[in-house]
């Protein structure tokens, strides 16, 4: 990784799932995104003047289908192509226009997980975004669109990949025993948010949970108010030692898990030091059991 080569940002999410008008539906009423039409997918999201930032697949892995790794420029992309050792598969202009993008180069992680690098023209949606639920909107931008959890059970092999090749940089780790588990996790990040990736132990699932982050503490108020009346908040409001944020955790109708996040860190590289915590939370994100 050379100096010149511009940081990424998580720029989209594709998601397979069994039922997505059920999931679009829930994305909607609980997280305050917005369900629009898409080619390509059954069903999109928006959350903010993008055309949209996840993708609904149908399909049975109800998990993630693939990471979109957002890169400035043509001549990042092609750099970054060319440094990956991985195979790289240039996707057709068709199904790269389906994804909002103009080109796409798909792999797939030393861990198993598809990402996808592109690059775009013009993705702003023509309507303004307006969220009936999240009134002061999510916060995006230069950050992309939050932080995917994701298995990476050859950690060695993940950290490289994701630091060396895509140049992610450390923010910090995290290392536990939580209840009956060992918590090994690694946060990288590409911008200034904390962390854009969390590289997790030997989960099952490609992904255990992805992070939206909302501009206001009302927002999150209101849709933790959401998720407990709907039942589906899976921890209690809660803080991370590392990246300050306020959040909690809700289960989708797909099994993995949603964090809807306020007031996280932004960090400045240049007084930035890596750290190593002993804790996941410094208060709350106690785990509530399905009803
Ligand atoms: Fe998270």
């Amino acid at each position: 990784m050379t100096a010149a080569v511009r940081p990424l940002q998580l720029g989209y999410v594709g998601l397979s799932v069994s039922d997505p008008d059920t999931f679009a539906t829930f994305a909607e009423r609980v997280l305050g995104m917005v369900s629009v039409p898409v080619q390509g997918a059954a069903r999109a999201l928006r959350m903010d003047e993008r055309s949209h930032r996840i993708r609904v697949h149908q399909g049975e892995r109800n998990d993630l289908a693939y990471l979109g790794w957002q890169a400035a420029d043509d001549a990042t992309l092609d750099a970054l192509v060319a440094s990956l050792r991985v195979t790289t598969t240039e996707l057709a202009a068709d199904w790269a226009h389906s994804r909002g993008a103009r080109r796409v180069v798909a792999f797939v992680d030393p861990a198993g997980v598809p990402g996808e690098l592109f690059v775009v023209d013009e993705t702003l949606h023509p309507d303004p975004f307006v969220s009936p639920k999240i009134k002061g909107g999510f916060v995006t931008g230069g950050q992309g669109l939050g932080h995917a959890a994701i298995r990476s059970d050859v950690r060695g092999a993940s950290e490289r990949f994701y630091g060396d090749l895509l140049g992610l940089k450390l923010s910090d780790r995290i290392t536990c025993r939580a209840g009956d588990i060992d918590v090994d996790i690694a946060f990288m990040r590409t911008n200034s948010r904390h962390h854009s990736v969390a590289l997790a132990g030997p989960i099952p699932a490609r992904m255990h949970h992805m992070m939206l982050q909302v501009a206001t503490l009302d927002d999150l108020g209101r849709a933790y108010d959401r998720a407990v009346r709907a039942q589906v908040n899976a921890t209690t409001l809660g803080r991370h030692p590392n990246d300050r944020m306020v959040s909690f955790y809700v289960r989708t109708p797909a099994g993995f898990q949603i964090e809807i996040g306020w007031g996280g860190l932004e960090v400045d590289d240049t007084t930035w030091s890596t750290t190593t915590y002993d804790r996941v939370a410094l208060w709350g994100h106690m785990p509530v059991d399905a009803p």
